[in-house]
């Protein structure tokens, strides 16, 4: 009777371990080139994405050359440990400040559905990459879903979804890849900020 238990729980265990694989640790600091597509504006952005989860703090600069006329380019700078986040209109130098959403690191989430294994890229020019999400099964549909490469861990596509309604949702695909953070002045505020007006509900994307 205890063997068959202990047979039973053990398969068990075993089954739990086949279903969801060990979470990959995404790197703490990167430097990335990243496209922001909010499906509700129905706009795409385009940064450079450097993030430092040691300090809990990001930046995205806009990539100026990939625009519409007229278009405005806004730096972000978040620092989820002083709560704030600037927002910097590239060419006027402009900036405004905002109590950014709660930090959402680039990794892995505790208790995540593991989503599938998959190979990115055709013959020859190929990786392997891992979708986690935060579904509940039978409970709750995804949030948030993000793809991960195998081997080292880096972020390769993100989706997350507010307010549980679809149509806000945002989806990041990251790309041009860097470790570490090549230069820390990135994250040094601008003097006008100092003077900063108060935004509300500022988002990394715009239109
Ligand atoms: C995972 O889920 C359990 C049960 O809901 C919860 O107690 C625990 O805090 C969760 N862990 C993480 C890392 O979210
Ligand atoms: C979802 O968001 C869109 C855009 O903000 C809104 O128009 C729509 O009413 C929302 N749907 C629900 C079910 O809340």
């Amino acid at each position: 009777m205890l063997r068959t238990i202990l047979l039973s729980v053990l398969m068990c265990f075993v089954y739990v371990r086949a279903q969801n694989p060990t979470p990959c640790i995404a790197p703490q600091q990167f430097h990335a080139r990243a496209a922001m597509f909010d499906h509700e504006r129905d706009f795409v952005n385009r940064y450079l994405y450097i993030y430092d989860a040691v300090n809990k703090r990001r930046v995205l600069f806009e990539e100026t050359d990939v625009g519409m006329p007229g278009q405005k380019f806004y730096e972000y700078m978040e620092f989820a440990n002083d709560n704030v986040m600037y927002k910097i209109d590239i060419k006027s130098k402009e900036c405004t400040k905002s109590t950014p959403r709660p930090w959402r690191p680039v990794e892995i989430p505790g208790n995540a559905t593991f989503e599938g294994e998959m190979t990115l890229g055709g013959p020859g020019e190929s990786f392997v990459v891992q979708e986690w999400s935060d579904k509940i099964p039978y409970r709750r549909n995804a949030m948030f879903y993000i793809q991960f490469s195998l081997v080292n861990c880096y972020p390769i596509k993100m989706i997350e979804v507010s307010d549980s309604n679809v149509t806000n949702s945002v989806t990041t695909n990251f790309f041009d890849l860097v470790e570490g953070i090549p230069n820390p002045n990135d994250f040094i505020v601008p003097k006008e900020c100092q003077m900063a007006k108060l935004e509300e509900n500022m988002q990394f994307t715009h239109k």
